[in-house]
């Protein structure tokens, strides 16, 4: 069965808990799973599967900035995330597909989009996945939206 990663960044916890529930699911179909933050994440990955995820912010990527008007609305501490980890990655060896969680709304944005055109732009080769939806700035998930993450990420090892 494959191995898997899942780096994510999360303000208020939604994008941890898809990120969560991705692994479950990929983990319960027999795939080695891995959760790591973007904070931690190492600077040389191996694995069949880097799943990469982040809140959408201002309609792209979170930057030090928009962490902090984050932690202004309640989140937690501001930490370094997915863009300073695609700043200093070396080298990832797998597939790379990025998510993100967001709010419905014409002018969302997609983070999932914003995310893998920046690991582009620093040599990762990564492909856009999903955007999950989140009902306010905070959270919670839409209804459903941790079953659809459990299943796109079933569908991503073939499970
Ligand atoms: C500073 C800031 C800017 C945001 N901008 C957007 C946006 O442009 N589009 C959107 O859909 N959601 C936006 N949001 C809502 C986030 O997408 C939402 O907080 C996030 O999905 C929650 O995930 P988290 O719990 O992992 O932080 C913004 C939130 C913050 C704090």
């Amino acid at each position: 069965m494959p191995t898997v990663v899942v780096v994510a960044e999360s303000c208020f916890g939604n994008t941890q808990q898809v990120a969560r529930a991705i692994a479950e699911r990929i983990a319960g179909a027999g795939a080695t799973v891995d959760v790591v933050a973007a904070a931690d994440a190492p600077a040389r990955l191996r694995a069949d599967l880097v799943l990469v995820g982040v809140p959408t912010h201002n309609m792209g990527l979170p930057s030090a900035a928009s962490r902090a008007q984050a932690a202004g609305r309640g989140a937690g501490p501001a930490q370094p995330g997915v863009r300073e980890w695609a700043e200093r990655v070396e080298a990832v060896d797998g597939r790379v597909v990025t998510f993100a969680t967001r709010t419905k709304g014409p002018f969302s944005g997609s983070g999932s989009k914003a995310a893998a055109a920046h690991l582009r732009r620093n040599g990762v080769a990564a492909e856009r996945g999903q955007d999950f939806v989140v009902t306010g700035v905070g959270g919670p998930l839409a209804p459903g939206e941790l079953d659809r993450a459990g299943d796109w990420g079933a569908s991503l090892v073939g499970a």
